[in-house]
């Protein structure tokens, strides 16, 4: 689908599902099989060479097995690589696999130096710190990447708006820095419809389709959008060590993509709302939302990303009391994750951010607000009830 001439609002209901109508459905089949036949053993073999080392499947070939390629894995594919606007995308069984993939493209690359910029989602932190992949990484600020490149660096990864204290990096002064080296943008935060972060100069970005993309809390998924170069070298790692997406959560994500605009919005102006409530309430310390006065020092918003988002946090100044405000909601359901159509709330010390070391780790007063569909008043009576009880 031309990405130039659509809105994003017209892409998300429409892209990856240009074969439909030929095929005389109205949505996308599902396809589920773990086996396709072969027509011969010489042209299964052509396949299956095109397929595991990563390359974009020719037409008429076949599909040979769901982990070298899937159809309705292909035009969810398609229908992010849209909206990102990239050349394509490969989308895997969850976030975490598809960074282990493209960290191990740098590996296999002979470029296994990564700098990371923090804060990282907990678990991005976690595996870079480990080094397990055989990555080696070296922790920058946002000014300091040109610094921390270094002859085998492969990449650079970044977050922003970043979990869980929503600080907004420069993206273009940032990919500027990191010059040859590809930048990949965590961009699960801001979806393709607040940020698209190809345009600013990244190379990857990178998505835990778990969130916003899919949208309902029923799907594990990641993705990362790129160019077909680097695509085929993190396709050929997906078949070869099988992270892939089941087919099933790729129709679900595909099927969430169509209402990500309206959501993404709708979510937003919840969470402004929340988080000016939350700005005033006494025994809140600090609200971490760059909508809010002072939460953009940069002046990114309306620049680089079309609005704040929908994820908040906020500091109540003690383990305690935030331990007891998570525990203390009712209808906002004290659990992990973020970006579904009901709101979340977490404590990331405890739990998202639990293995980042030292400094690096949120306050043990910060608790994570993922704002939903509900409206603004029902969430902020549950804050308000909540608030009281831990502040009593
Ligand atoms: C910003 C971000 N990136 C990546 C991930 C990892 O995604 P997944 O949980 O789908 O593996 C998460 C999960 O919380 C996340 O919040």
């Amino acid at each position: 689908m031309d990405a130039e001439r659509f809105s994003v609002e017209t892409r998300a209901v429409h892209a990856g599902r240009a074969d439909l109508t030929a095929l005389g459905v109205h949505v996308p089949p599902i396809d589920l099989s773990s086996t396709y036949p072969l027509p011969d053993v010489e042209a299964g073999g052509e396949a299956y060479e095109t397929l595991a080392t990563g390359h974009a499947r020719q037409e008429g070939q076949s599909a040979v097995y769901q982990r070298l390629w899937n159809p309705t894995v292909a035009r969810f594919e398609e229908a992010l690589a849209t909206l990102e606007g990239a050349q394509t995308s490969v989308a895997f069984a969850s976030g975490m696999a598809a960074l282990t993939a493209t960290l191990l493209s740098c590996v296999a690359a002979g470029r296994p130096h990564v700098v990371a910029v923090r804060p990282l989602y907990g678990g991005s932190d976690h595996l870079l710190a480990t080094g397990l992949l055989g990555t080696r990484v070296t922790w920058a600020d946002a000014s300091g990447v040109a610094d921390a490149i270094e002859a085998d660096t492969g990449l650079v990864i970044v977050e922003s708006p970043a979990n869980p204290t929503l600080d907004l990096v420069d993206l273009r002064a940032l990919c500027e820095q990191a010059g040859e080296v590809p930048v990949l943008v965590d961009n699960t935060f801001a979806t393709p419809v607040l940020q698209r972060p190809l345009e600013l100069g990244a190379s990857i970005v990178l998505h835990s389709v778990t969130k916003f993309l899919a949208g309902h809390g029923d799907v594990l998924g990641g993705v990362v959008a790129t160019s077909e170069e680097l695509a085929t070298r993190i396709r050929s790692v997906r078949a070869i060590t099988g992270g892939s997406l089941h087919p099933l959560a790729a129709y679900l994500a595909h099927r969430g993509l169509q209402t990500l605009p309206v959501r993404v919005a709708a979510q937003q102006d919840s969470a402004q709302v929340v988080a000016h409530w939350l700005a005033e309430h006494a025994h809140v310390e600090k609200v971490f939302y760059p909508g809010l006065e002072g939460g953009d020092p940069l002046g990114l918003i309306g620049e680089q990303m079309a609005g704040p988002g929908a994820v908040l946090a906020f500091d109540l100044g003690s383990y305690e009391r935030a331990a007891a405000v998570a525990q203390g909601c009712e209808l906002i359901s004290h659990a992990v994750s973020l970006g579904g159509v009901d709101s979340l709330i977490q404590h990331p010390a405890a739990l998202t951010h639990r293995p980042v070391s030292g400094d690096a780790k949120p306050g043990a007063g910060i608790l994570r607000l993922s704002v939903g569909l509900e409206s603004p008043e029902d969430l902020i009576a549950d804050l308000g009830n909540a608030l009281a009880a831990a502040g009593a």
